[in-house]
């Protein structure tokens, strides 16, 4: 086959691009900054941790694209359980029908799902479509366990400053970036919201332990002000990612998991980014040593292939649903829910785990990356660079010191991410939180190119400054 020129090459892109901007109405974007302030790149294939425009440039996905790929694209393992998969079954409705990956996925994930001595495992899986939906039924779930058991009043939620869950109405009452969330504030029911125990929000001379303590003291003052009104408290374990990637010591969720036992409230841990390996346990919630009485996945279960959720559950749980009336069953539903392909997608991300020793391969390439970040460290406008496992992140601030951001209209984040495309890399900086959070099979060449192209782009960035 004659390759493109590279003309053909530019004309297809170009093709693609026009197209795209008569028709799409993309998620997360002003679309009126398309293409000038923010340029689209439409990409013809991925493969491993490279994403190809049709225009003949590659992109190293540093985001892992919104955090969901783990294995990297086109992973051709599973790409064929999907193919194969697609032959078989490609979805039955799962109310009254079942089908063996959505089994056998949900007893894996079950024996996988973190364990706390003395407490009774999660036990049950039901399945969603998209990381927001599962939030929901976790919700719902919680809520609707005491309003079977008489306990109307117990209404509220408990969730943490600068925490994000998603999207929809009830995922949104939860989280707590005012981007996301003011416009439509409205429509919310109304949540209490706890300090974070962010460890960036740190006092002075307080280490990121103490910080998290003084948050779990908060968080007790706030359950004793409200008791018996609120049904859950959900969190993002040991790392808050869009809220820019702030992380948490673990002490926090130990305090947390008890003071919910303590006035009967429902933990539930929304793993959707943080899970499979992110921050180099399995599940974050390990890092504590606790488990929750709700765990929501998404994103990495299908390696990044496919939507779909996960909610495990406790035996009390399910138990508070069992009853003759229709009513105090869990009616919730999508379409989608289990999708076979989807199910089938996430069991071949699992047996890539075991196979190519995922997680003990991590520990390596997350030592690689605290290598490699640490000459970024030393630059003039680079504060506190943190990391958790394969998440790496940083600010770009006006001196290097932590709390003296620039001039938002300045952009530099914008700046930042615009300046590592054009070197051929997927930074996506939150604000001015700059990450990484690559694919698992990143390469040593790979990483270095991440590290030098961001320090290029931080360079240029803050060169406006
Ligand atoms: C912690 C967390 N929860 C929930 C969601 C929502 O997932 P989805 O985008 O699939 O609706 C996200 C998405 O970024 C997330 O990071």
């Amino acid at each position: 086959m004659l390759a493109d020129t590279p003309g053909a090459q530019a004309g297809k892109d170009a093709h693609w691009r026009e197209r795209d901007l008569a028709v799409l109405w993309h998620p997360c974007t002003q679309m009126r900054e398309h293409p000038d302030v923010l340029p689209l790149v439409p990409i013809e294939r991925g493969e491993g941790a490279w994403l190809h425009g049709y225009d003949g440039r590659r992109y190293l996905d540093g985001v892992s694209s919104w955090w969901t790929n783990l294995h990297g694209h086109a992973e051709p393992r599973i790409a064929a359980a999907i193919a194969r998969q697609a032959g078989t079954l490609e979805q039955v409705i799962l109310a009254g029908f079942s089908h063996a990956p959505a089994i056998e996925l949900a007893e894996r994930l079950l024996q996988l799902a973190p364990r706390q001595p003395d407490r009774a495992p999660l036990s049950r899986v039901f399945y969603a479509d998209n990381g927001s939906a599962g939030v929901e039924v976790a919700l719902k779930m919680a809520f609707h366990w005491f309003r079977n058991r008489g306990e109307e009043q117990r209404t509220r939620f408990i969730a943490l400053e600068n925490g994000y869950h998603g999207e929809t109405l009830g995922a949104l009452a939860v989280g707590d970036i005012p981007l996301y969330r003011r416009v439509y504030a409205p429509l919310l029911a109304e949540a209490l919201f706890a300090p974070s125990p962010d460890a960036y929000m740190a006092a002075p001379g307080e280490s990121d332990e103490q910080c998290a303590l003084r948050a779990a003291d908060a968080l007790a003052d706030l359950l004793d002000r409200h008791p018996g009104e609120v049904c859950a408290l959900i969190l993002e374990p040991r790392l808050q990612c869009a809220g820019g990637m702030r992380m948490h010591h673990p002490a926090y969720l130990r305090r947390a998991r008890e003071l919910c036992d303590a006035n009967g409230v429902f933990l539930i841990a929304d793993e959707i980014a943080t899970g499979f390996g992110r921050t180099g346990t399995m599940f974050a919630c390990e890092q504590a040593g606790i488990a929750p009485d709700l765990l929501c996945l998404s994103k990495g279960l299908t390696g990044g292939f496919l939507p779909l959720a996960a909610v495990l559950a406790t035996d009390t749980l399910y138990q508070g649903f069992l009853d003759d009336s229709r009513e105090r069953a869990f009616l919730h539903s999508h379409s989608y829910t289990g999708n076979p392909l989807a199910c089938a997608a996430a069991l071949a991300s699992l047996d890539i785990f075991e196979a190519d020793a995922v997680l003990e391969r991590n520990l390596t390439t997350a030592a690689r990356m605290a290598a490699l970040a640490a000459p970024l460290a030393g630059m003039r406008h680079v504060a506190d660079v943190r990391q958790a496992g394969m998440v790496l992140a940083f600010e770009l601030t006006r001196d290097g010191e932590r709390h003296t951001p620039f001039d938002p209209a300045l952009r530099v984040g914008l700046r930042a991410y615009r300046a590592a495309l054009e070197r051929g890399v997927l930074l996506r900086p939150l604000g001015d939180t700059l990450y990484w959070m690559p694919p698992y099979c990143i390469d040593e060449a790979q990483l270095q190119l991440l590290a030098e192209t961001t320090a290029a782009a931080i360079t240029e960035a803050t060169a406006c400054a």
